[in-house]
């Protein structure tokens, strides 16, 4: 049922990609992936082939694509000027509203990217405690500064707590200030803050690991032990911002972190993020307060633009006056469940993860609870599957479904049959795994 068009238009932009871009791509998806347009639920690709968007532009488009609130904000405020460097009335609005919903914001400072905002909430974490090491969790992802990129995916594992690079160029000064753990794993958690704690400056986690929700106690743990020690506690809130519930993941999960990053959806597809928390610890950005030598210099051209602040308005203004939570989470509860039939039916071992906003299949016969569980599960048989979901019209990345509140009864009916009949077409494909 291989419905997909492809005709030279398409060959001809990717043979001019192969040419001035690195493997032909932006770095974030296959070259043979070009797309055109997007509207609520869906996406066209170049050829006019329509799909069903669960990648949502990797998670900013929660409310949907070209939302008309968003595009109205965005229209009237273009010719108004774009961008100042300066303070503005739309960025300062869009700073109270995140400090309104967000328990842990007092205050934020916008960046551009999430990648930036989780290298200042370290860096401040370590000014704040004036300690040099960081405690991340294995497989936990934020963004692609060197200490970030310590440990998010590495092939060859190592004994806690030793990290292991995830790129060339990093350099070698950058493991001996990083300390790994392993996520959901309370006692390999707490005996290595308690043996380390003099010497950390904060620890950084995401609240919902990639896709793995945190077991109970675990994050309370983490709050309680971090507190005990004064350590800041960071959560990375990139992708659970406003996204779990309005106040994020610390409102869902009920804990409240010293600093948080935000990004995605509080840009309502432009590029904004913003690190949150604590004035006692945000006070190290202002040099009035804290002298120069205990101050964090932070600057971006595009920090706070008029044009991007107004997207991010508009988008956390339908959020909170409608029923968007409520929908999604219906939408996602639905597409969870029919994902476990279909596997079910088909005889294929495996567990659908996360939470309704977020999650995906992984094809194993283990319970998931962090990320050596992943590195066990049926990788290939995964890609397969979202081969068989695109040639069906169904759009999603390696490993996610994304779900908006634009999605509409007949993208869940359409995924839904998309999901049967590929998982039965996946059972004549071999894989080499015990599974
Ligand atoms: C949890 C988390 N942190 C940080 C980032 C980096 O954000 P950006 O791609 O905006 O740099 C991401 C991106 O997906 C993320 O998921």
């Amino acid at each position: 049922m291989n419905t997909i068009n492809i005709d030279p238009c398409q060959e001809s932009l990717i043979s001019r990609a192969n040419k001035v871009l690195p493997a032909g791509s932006f770095g974030n998806m296959p070259s043979n992936i070009v797309l055109e347009r997007g509207k609520a639920g869906r996406v066209w690709d170049i050829n006019k082939n329509e799909y069903v968007d669960f990648l949502l532009g990797s998670g900013p488009m929660f409310i949907g694509h070209a939302h008309p609130d968003v595009t109205k904000a965005i229209i009237e405020q273009a010719p108004r000027g774009t961008t100042f460097f300066a303070n503005n009335q739309h960025g300062i609005k869009l700073a109270e509203t995140i400090c309104d919903a967000v328990a842990c914001a007092d205050q934020l400072r916008f960046v551009s990217s999430g990648s930036e905002a989780t290298l200042y909430a370290m860096r401040l974490a370590r000014a704040y405690r004036k300690r040099d090491k960081i405690l991340k969790f294995e497989g936990g992802y934020h963004g692609m500064s060197d200490y970030a990129l310590m440990s998010l995916a590495p092939k060859r594992l190592s004994n806690y707590p030793q990290p292991v690079p995830d790129s060339a160029g990093i350099p070698r000064q950058v493991s001996e200030n990083i300390i790994i753990a392993p996520f959901n794993d309370k006692e390999t958690v707490e005996s290595l803050i308690n043996e380390y704690h003099d010497e950390l400056g904060g620890v950084i986690i995401e609240p919902f690991q990639r896709l793995i929700p945190p077991e109970d106690g675990f994050l309370e743990m983490l709050r309680e032990i971090t507190f005990k020690y004064s350590i800041p506690l960071i959560f990375d809130e990139i992708v659970t911002g406003f996204r779990f519930s309005y106040g994020g993941a610390q409102e869902y999960y009920n804990v409240t972190p010293d600093l948080c990053t935000l990004g995605k959806i509080i840009g309502g597809g432009f590029p904004v993020a913003a690190i949150c928390g604590r004035s006692e610890i945000m006070r190290h950005f202002d040099k009035a307060l804290v002298g120069e030598e205990n101050f964090l210099p932070q600057i971006g051209t595009l920090s706070g633009n008029p044009l991007a602040s107004v997207a991010g308005l508009a988008t956390l203004d339908v959020l909170k006056s409608d029923l968007s939570y409520k929908k999604v989470f219906d939408t996602g509860r639905q597409l969870m469940e029919g994902l476990r039939v279909a596997m079910r039916n088909n005889g294929h071992i495996a567990e659908v993860i996360g939470e309704p906003p977020l999650f995906d299949v992984f094809f194993s016969s283990k319970k998931i609870k962090n990320y050596r569980d992943i590195l066990q599960s049926d990788a290939k048989k995964a890609i397969k599957f979202n081969q068989l979901l695109r040639e069906r019209k169904v759009f999603k990345g390696d490993s996610k479904f994304y779900i908006s509140a634009a999605h509409d009864q007949d993208d869940i009916d359409l995924t839904i049959l998309a999901m049967n009949d590929a998982a039965e077409e996946l059972k004549k494909f071999s894989f080499y795994t015990n599974n």
